[in-house]
């Protein structure tokens, strides 16, 4: 079995350079989480083709969900140089109806399962030794979702866009051990998204704001970097703000105004920023592809924040999750993939 965890962005990859080979505009940056994960489970089959279920639902490959896990796994196979066939079978630590992205650890368990099948290796260290080590299942899995790739590693991972398609690097920046940070994600939206990331990175590069986002982008990581290494959370979230202000207002300007953060989306920034000053909390917001707002701070502050939140929102659901290891891979004997 597979488990990899999903990731939240601080530096936002959004925009592709080359669709064909997921080559993002620009480097960026993410944590790894913890009990936000999917496991996935590879058998060996006979049948003709690959078989995929997510939370007990088969996948059909001609679904929009489906049509891209079933490329990424003639993608792997091909790569593999491997006529075999696998059964997957999937399953979300998160609910699957609370409107966050699942890609990342969807893909990056997805590639983790089917490689562990392909080469019969019942751990990482087997996986490593027959040639996959992370930074490979970082490559290969990035071809399935661009952000799964971060997921590969645990801790704050960076991927570098590189000067070539083929020179991009997944590295981890620094441990879980170096920062207790963690994740409220407070659900606005428990409704599957209208607009595929996919959509926003094929818009974003038509934006008027896009060219001076590439400008001022290195500098914006860079000092993102410096935050964290002092572990400074009020520049690190003034940073994290900006920069999630600023890839929504990219996708927003763009010629098809794709709006991923809802009326509810801003209402509730407003109110937690108001929140923040009355009560002093140190906490900071990112949103990804979607309505709903990931609140980031030190472990110290979440059960304060969260009364807070509580006190003001009476029916909020949260979910809580923290800094995190990466992927594990345990396979039984008795057969792949178990
Ligand atoms: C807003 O990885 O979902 O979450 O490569 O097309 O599958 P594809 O896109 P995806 O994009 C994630 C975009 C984001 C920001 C991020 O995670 O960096």
């Amino acid at each position: 079995m597979a488990q990899v965890p999903s990731n939240i962005a601080f530096i936002k990859y959004w925009g592709k350079r080359d669709e064909k080979k997921q080559w993002p505009t620009n480097d960026s940056l993410s944590m790894t989480l913890s009990g936000m994960f999917t496991r996935t489970t590879a058998r060996l089959t006979d049948a003709h083709d690959f078989s995929f279920a997510l939370n007990g639902t088969p996948l059909a490959p001609d679904s929009a969900k489906g049509a891209k896990i079933y490329r990424h796994l003639h993608f792997l196979a091909h790569e593999l140089g491997t006529r075999q066939k696998l059964d997957f079978t999937s399953f979300n630590s998160f609910p699957t109806a609370c409107g966050i992205a699942s890609s990342a650890s969807g893909f990056g368990a997805l590639t983790l399962a089917a490689l562990a099948a392909f080469t019969d290796s019942k751990n990482l260290e087997e996986l490593q030794q027959q040639g996959f080590d992370a930074k490979k299942l970082a490559q290969l899995s990035r071809h399935g979702s661009g952000s799964a790739c971060r997921s590969m590693m645990g801790g704050i991972v960076q991927w570098q866009a590189g000067a070539t398609p083929e020179s991009q690097a997944v590295s981890q920046l620094f441990s879980r051990e170096h920062w207790d940070l963690n994740d409220l994600i407070v659900i606005l939206d428990d409704t599957p998204k209208a607009v595929s990331s996919s959509d926003g990175h094929r818009a974003a590069v038509k934006s008027p704001l896009f060219a001076e986002r590439m400008e001022r982008l290195p500098h914006r990581f860079a000092s993102l970097v410096e935050a964290i290494t002092a572990r400074d959370i009020d520049k690190f979230g003034l940073l994290l703000e900006e920069e999630a202000l600023n890839m929504h207002a990219v996708a927003e300007s763009s010629d098809e105004g794709l709006r991923y953060m809802t009326e509810k989306t801003h209402a509730f920034i407003n109110k937690f920023k108001e929140l923040r000053k009355r009560w002093g909390l140190q906490a900071y917001f990112t949103c990804d592809a979607g309505p709903n707002v990931h609140l980031i701070c030190e472990a110290k502050t979440v059960e304060n924040l969260t009364k807070i939140l509580h006190q003001e929102y009476t029916q909020l659901k949260i979910l809580h999750d923290e800094i995190g290891e990466g992927p594990s891979l345990q396979v039984a004997d008795q057969g792949i993939g178990q």
